[in-house]
């Protein structure tokens, strides 16, 4: 293993650009919420000081009303759109920015990087303590549809064409989007990206937010895309929890954040289908969206036991050699190499590993960060790979797949 993790240290360092770190050079050439949070964990195992100034650099784009972008625009960059310019975002937040924000992973990764090292963490988790919690109240005020979260584009639920949005996208007309040139099918293969028709909207749904001066309260009723999300939600409810166990190690009142614990609690029960399984809502349309993506899994992570989970992901290891695919083998959906709607996810089998072990599914747990260490073992630390084969797609040198390497699966 020790070539591997020199390797998966080299991709961190390549990646930094002092302070924060890409995802990927070229596909994805700047500050990325949530794969950040991922790359300050993966720094923690060998640099904690690193660690913390990769979640430091990143709150330093928090908009006044508590909202963290999804991407910061530190120093242009032309091979990357939308940038600032489409965005339309100035005045608003402290650097430039998009204008939505990405699943709150960041208050979990601080609270294990602190227990890691508590002096070292002391201080930075201090300042950053009342930063999250503005950030997981603006998530409870304006992206919460009865203890469901939801989102009002694609991209802020990071998982960007996975079939849970697909009702929702189905009723947009892009009309008047205008023309534009994505960069991304130029650093990447077309096949294992969005479609056109996706990217259609998702530039018209950032434009249409744009025309609402992304004002809080108006975006939140009046986006026609509103789904709410598994990820979302339990990703939200863990981050509440974990800030709940900072706030008592710092001595901070934790009453609010129980309270939204709760409420996302009751929430997330409400994803769970007739099936059994937890999936998303289309709000608008008020019905569940039908689809077993890795997203379903992430109920233990949220601390919600599923008998029925549970034997969907005995159906997902008997199915593939590399669990756990981003849509169930089998469905209409399913497509092994295109993005969120098949592939394997490195980051979400660590969050899923994560839930399995709390919850006391220890050989499920184990079965699958040994299968996630295989697959990065035999083909290297992509963005994401086909689950049936293990072949690398996406972007390569992938910061958040090193950072799963070096903090869970080796
Ligand atoms: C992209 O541009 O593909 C990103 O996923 C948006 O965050």
């Amino acid at each position: 293993h020790l070539a591997l993790d020199q390797a998966a240290r080299a991709i961190l360092r390549k990646n930094d650009r002092g302070g924060y770190t890409l995802p990927t050079s070229g596909l994805y050439p700047y500050q990325w919420n949530w794969d950040s949070a991922f790359a300050a964990w993966g720094f923690a195992q060998f640099d904690i000081e690193r660690a913390w100034l990769e979640l430091t650099t990143l709150f330093s784009g928090q908009w006044p009303n508590g909202m963290l972008p999804h991407i910061l625009f530190h120093k242009p960059d032309p091979g990357y759109f939308p940038g600032p310019d489409v965005w339309g975002t100035e005045g608003k937040g402290p650097i430039p920015s998009s204008g939505i924000s990405q699943p709150p992973v960041a208050a979990t990764f601080a609270r294990m990087i602190y227990d890691k090292n508590p002096d070292a963490g002391r201080n930075p988790m201090a300042a950053l303590f009342p930063k999250l919690v503005a950030w997981h109240r603006w998530f409870m005020r304006w992206r919460n549809a009865d203890g469901m979260i939801f989102i009002t584009h694609p991209w802020e639920g990071g998982r960007d064409n996975a079939p849970d949005w697909d009702s929702a996208m189905q009723a947009i007309d892009p009309v008047g989007v205008g023309d534009y040139t994505r960069r991304d099918t130029a650093h990447v293969d077309a096949s294992m990206r969005p479609t056109k028709d996706d990217y259609d909207r998702y530039i018209w749904l950032v434009q249409r937010a744009r025309g609402l001066g992304w004002d809080d309260a108006a975006v939140a009723q009046d986006q026609p895309f509103k789904v709410a999300d598994p990820l979302m939600t339990f990703v939200l409810l863990r981050a509440n929890r974990d800030l709940a166990a900072l706030a008592d190690a710092l001595g901070e009142d934790r009453a609010e954040l129980d309270q939204w614990t709760a409420e996302l609690t009751a929430g997330a029960e409400k994803l769970r289908n007739t099936a059994g399984v937890f999936d998303g809502f289309n709000l608008n349309a008020g019905h569940h969206t039908g689809s077993v993506s890795n997203a379903s899994f992430l109920c233990w992570y949220g601390h919600l036991d599923s008998a029925q989970m549970l034997d969907e992901l005995h159906q997902a290891f008997d199915q593939c050699r590399y669990p756990v695919p981003s849509q169930k083998v089998g469905s209409d959906w399913f497509n092994a190499k295109r993005y969120w709607r098949g592939p394997t996810w490195g980051i979400v089998n660590m969050l899923i590993g994560l839930g399995l072990a709390d919850m006391g599914h220890k050989a499920e747990a184990e079965e699958l960060r040994a299968r996630t260490a295989a697959l990065m073992a035999e083909h290297g630390f992509a963005e994401y790979y086909d689950p049936l084969t293990g072949d690398p797609a996406g972007g390569g040198s992938f910061t958040w797949t090193a950072a799963v390497w070096l903090a869970w699966a080796s």
